[in-house]
């Protein structure tokens, strides 16, 4: 799914209001931006800004109640349509790679099995031999055959990251990936995800609190009170 333009995402005034009794939360104010393809894009504010609200719209995990987005010049929302659930699912497993700050990962399932996880549902043309690749890569290779429990928290993340990586996505989206770590580990993300992007082209779009972190990107956008702001 690419485009001529280099365009990968674009969200043209994008709005969520979430509804809590008869409390309005408007959690985004209408947001527009253009993410090219190639870019690395860091997204900075307080708790409560709309930065997870907005990763997860760019990520086509839910719907605005507003607004349009294209993704490689194909409308996802917008006009008050919505692409269909089993389109969106597609769009979900063969476009992004997701990585959350809680990592997510299965308790019971050995790293090596986590990280092939998504391919039980979707695997792209060629992906062989890539969660030990993207293991070792990461350095991972000799913690392949343990549980989550039986490793550390930066070793955690980079089993998350093996995960949204296996089947070669095109859009990475991170929210708060280092949240739960400490600045050496941190740092080791920040390495491996900057490398990712210049090396393998990989486009991101990531949340953090990490002024370092944000800094890696080429762009980095705050978010206040719901609204984006170009640094
Ligand atoms: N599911 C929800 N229901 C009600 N309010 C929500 C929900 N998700 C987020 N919000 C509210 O929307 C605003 C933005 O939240 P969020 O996008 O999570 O911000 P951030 O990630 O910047 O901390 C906050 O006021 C939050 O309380
Ligand atoms: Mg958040």
């Amino acid at each position: 799914m690419t485009t001529d333009n280099g365009v990968s995402l674009e969200a043209r005034g994008l709005t969520r209001v979430y509804r809590r009794g008869s409390e309005e939360i408007h959690a985004l104010d209408g947001v527009s931006l253009t993410i090219k393809r190639g870019e690395f894009v860091s997204f900075m504010g307080p708790s409560g800004s709309g930065k997870t609200t907005l990763i997860n719209l760019l990520g086509c995990l839910e719907n605005p109640s507003t607004g349009e987005l294209e993704l490689a010049g194909r409308s996802i929302f917008g006009g008050g349509k919505i692409l269909g659930e089993r389109v969106l699912t597609r769009i979900r497993r063969e476009v992004f790679g997701y990585i959350f700050q809680n990592f997510y990962l299965i308790p019971t399932l050995t790293v090596r099995e986590n990280v092939a996880l998504p391919l039980a549902f979707y695997k792209k043309p060629g992906v062989e031999g890539e969660v030990e690749r993207l293991l070792g890569m990461l350095g991972m290779d000799h913690r392949m055959n343990h549980l989550p429990g039986q490793i550390s928290g930066g070793e955690m993340q980079r089993v998350a990251i093996a995960r949204a990586l296996v089947n070669r996505p095109e859009i990475l989206l991170a929210d708060e990936p280092t949240g739960n770590l400490d600045s050496k580990r941190s740092g080791e993300i920040g390495e491996v995800l900057q490398d990712l992007n210049r090396n393998a082209g990989l486009t991101i779009v990531m949340v953090t609190h990490n002024p370092g972190l944000a800094r890696l990107g080429g762009r980095l956008i705050e978010m206040r009170d719901g609204q984006a702001y170009e640094c």
